[in-house]
């Protein structure tokens, strides 16, 4: 596995492939992270980590200085998983410049959920994937469905702006208790861990009451502000607990064969948490 720090280096290597697959990342990884780079392995020729905490996607009260940097260890399981290249650029690498051009996704789809709870969020995600697009030059791109709006972002990035890459979504990995895996987990303490599981169970019992109780769309307020009633009771502060249609994330109309999916967002201490069922 060759890892690579400049742009200069990372074009030089890859000129050998014409089809490397992407995994995008922030480090600090995990089983989920190495199930996507598995994931990516048959999509091409050569499979590419890349591993950047973008600045431009934390606004500055969120965690961009305590993000954990694990260079040395990330490269480790990635070897471990058959990575062929890891792409870890400084940030003066990736903004030679203050980065006055940025890819603002539109509102309808990146203003609600995460967006309208971390303003600025996609377009500093998308500005970042873009350019690691640009510098690695991929035939498919794989990203976690755990960042389930992100995917979809994305997705309709490369779809509005003809981009050549085929963007795959990654299965949420979960630990034996159902949370999530992801990286700012490692900032819970013990009882905080132990309470964690809490954000998934009220996603599933949601997506089970609809599954089950043959609920119509007007239930849908009532149900979310119950959820979220009973998380708060148990110390955690929601962002939000919603029911909404895959395809666009919109609200729905009708709950009959129409695939839906619930997400969460929640902070427990000083954590803030994301996840999501399909149901
Ligand atoms: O999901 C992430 O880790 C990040 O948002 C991404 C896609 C690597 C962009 O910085």
């Amino acid at each position: 596995m060759r890892v690579v720090h400049t742009v200069a280096e990372l074009r030089s290597h890859l000129k050998a492939f014409s089809r490397p697959a992407l995994v995008p990342t922030m480090g600090n990884l995990h089983e989920g992270h190495l199930t996507l780079v598995r994931q990516a392995k048959p999509l091409g020729d050569v499979t590419v980590a890349s591993i950047f905490v973008n600045r431009l996607q934390f606004a500055p009260h969120e965690d961009f200085d305590r993000y954990p940097r694990t260079l040395e260890a990330d490269c480790a399981k990635l070897q471990a998983s058959g990575c062929d290249v890891v792409f870890a650029p400084s940030e003066a690498e990736l903004y030679p410049e203050p980065q006055g051009y940025k890819v603002s996704p539109p509102a309808d789809l990146a203003d609600l959920l995460e967006g309208h709870f971390r303003p600025g969020f996609f377009t500093g995600v998308c500005t970042v994937v873009l350019k690691l697009f640009h510098m690695v030059q991929p035939s498919a791109a794989v990203f976690g469905k755990k960042d389930y709006q992100q995917l979809m972002v994305i997705k309709r990035m490369v779809s509005q702006l003809a981009l050549p890459i085929e963007i795959h979504g990654g299965e949420t990995l979960r630990a034996h208790d159902g949370l999530a895996l992801s990286s700012r987990n490692g900032y819970l303490s013990p009882s905080e861990r132990t309470q964690a599981v809490q954000l998934s169970q009220a996603l599933q019992n949601m997506a089970q009451s609809i599954n089950t109780l043959q609920l119509t769309p007007a239930y849908l307020p009532a149900l979310e502000a119950n959820a979220s009633q009973q998380l708060t009771q148990l110390g955690w502060q929601v962002d939000y607990l919603t029911v909404r249609l895959q395809q666009d994330l919109a609200p729905p109309l009708s709950l009959v064969s129409t695939p839906l999916v619930v997400l969460g967002a929640a902070r427990l201490g000083k954590t803030r948490l994301i996840d999501n069922i399909e149901a």
